[in-house]
C-alpha cells in the first residue's frame, strides 16, 4: 500500500502534494471548473496566463480541431494582472480550492517580467510562478525562449525580482534544440521548466481557400504532441541538471507515468480537461496503482527511471 505522502514531488523548493497539475489555458481561472472537480486532490492548478495589461486576444476562429488534437490562437487574452489579483486570487487562495497556484504571466517585452514578479512578490495565495516564455500566438512572445542567452537573462531577472517565490520557465518546442534552452533557463536561476508549450500549426479551409484560425496560424495540442513533448522531456532530462514538468497531449495514466519515467517531476494536463474535466484527479486516484506495478514505492523513485539509466544496444 503507497501511503498519500509517498506520491508528493519536488520542482526546486516548490513542494507539491501530488505531481499531476492542471495547465494554464485549459482550465480558465479554476471557478469554471468548480462542481465538476474536487480541487484539492490536485497537484495543483495554473490559471490562464496573466500578463500586465489586458489584452483583447486574436480574432476569431480561435480554435479548430484536428486529427487527435486542438489548433488554438487564443492570443493571450485576459484582463491583466491588476484585474487578476482582485478578482481572482482571493478566490483562488481561498478554502474552497486549496490547491497549489502556480501564477503563470507572459510580457510583451523582457522587462515586463521582473515588473510584473516584482508586483506580485509576498502576496499570499501564489505557491510559485511560471514564466509563459512560449505563447505561439503573441507577437514577440515566443523569441524570449528560441535563444539560450535571453532565456537566462529573463529567468534570472525574474528571479531576481522575486527571489523568495518558486520560479518555473515554460518552454516552447519550436526551436531546434530545446536542450540549450532548458540549459538557459537553468543557468538563470528556474526552479524546474515546464516541457512543452503548443507546437506551431496551421488549418487551412481549402474551399473557401484561406486558414480556418483568424490569426492564420496557431498552436497544436492535445493526444497528437504526446510523442513530441514526450521526447522533449527525454532530451532534456539527460542532458540538464534540472527538474522538469511535462506537459503534452497527457490524458490517461499510462501517459503520466510515460512521462515521468523519462524525466519528468511532475505533469500538466491540458487539452484533455476540455472534453473530460475529471481526467486529471482520475489519474491522481490511479497513481498509487501504477508505481507499484512500476516496482516503486514512491514518485521521487519513478522519476527518470528510464532516461537515466537507459543506454541505446550497440
Ligand atoms: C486553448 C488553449 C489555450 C492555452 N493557453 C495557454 C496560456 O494562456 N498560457 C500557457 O502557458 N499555455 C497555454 N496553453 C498551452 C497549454 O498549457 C499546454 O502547454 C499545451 O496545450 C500542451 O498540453 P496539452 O496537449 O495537454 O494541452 C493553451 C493551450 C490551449 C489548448
Amino acid at each position: 500500500m503507497i501511503p498519500p505522502t509517498a506520491l508528493s514531488t519536488k520542482l526546486g523548493r516548490l513542494h507539491l502534494p501530488n505531481p499531476v497539475l492542471v495547465a494554464s489555458g485549459t482550465f480558465g481561472y479554476a471557478r469554471e471548473m468548480a462542481g465538476l472537480v474536487d480541487f484539492k486532490k490536485l497537484g495543483g492548478i495554473v490559471p490562464k496566463t496573466v500578463t500586465l495589461n489586458p489584452r483583447p486576444g486574436n480574432p476569431p476562429p480561435r480554435t479548430a480541431e484536428t486529427t487527435s488534437g486542438l489548433l488554438n490562437a487564443i492570443g493571450l487574452d485576459n484582463d491583466g494582472l491588476e484585474y487578476f489579483l482582485q478578482n481572482h486570487l482571493p478566490w483562488l487562495a481561498s478554502t474552497e480550492v486549496a490547491c497549489p497556484i502556480v501564477l503563470n504571466i507572459a510580457a510583451k517585452s523582457a522587462d515586463e517580467f521582473p515588473r510584473m514578479a516584482a508586483r506580485v512578490k509576498g502576496l499570499p495565495g501564489i505557491a510559485a510562478l511560471e514564466l509563459n516564455l512560449s505563447c505561439p500566438n503573441v507577437a514577440g512572445g515566443i523569441d524570449f525562449a528560441t535563444k539560450p542567452d535571453l532565456c537566462r537573462a529573463v529567468v534570472a531577472s525574474a528571479r531576481d525580482a522575486c527571489p523568495d517565490l518558486p520560479l518555473l520557465a515554460k518552454l516552447t518546442p519550436n526551436v531546434t534544440n530545446i536542450v540549450e534552452i532548458a540549459q538557459g533557463a537553468a543557468d538563470g536561476g528556474c526552479d524546474a521548466v515546464s516541457l512543452v508549450n503548443t507546437f506551431l500549426g496551421i488549418a487551412i479551409d481549402w474551399r473557401r481557400k484561406k486558414p480556418i484560425l483568424g490569426n492564420g496560424m496557431g498552436g497544436l495540442s492535445g493526444p497528437a504532441i504526446k510523442p513530441l513533448a514526450l521526447r522533449c522531456v527525454w532530451q532534456v532530462a539527460r542532458a540538464v541538471n534540472i527538474p522538469i514538468v511535462g506537459i503534452g497531449g497527457i490524458a490517461t495514466i499510462d501517459d503520466v507515468m510515460e512521462f515521468m519515467v523519462a524525466g519528468a517531476s511532475a505533469v500538466q494536463m491540458g487539452t484533455v480537461s476540455f472534453y473530460d474535466p475529471t481526467a486529471a484527479t482520475r489519474v491522481i486516484d490511479q497513481l498509487p496503482e501504477a508505481l507499484a506495478t512500476l516496482g516503486v514505492s514512491s514518485v521521487a523513485q519513478a522519476i527518470g527511471l528510464v532516461s537515466k539509466t537507459w543506454h541505446p544496444a550497440i
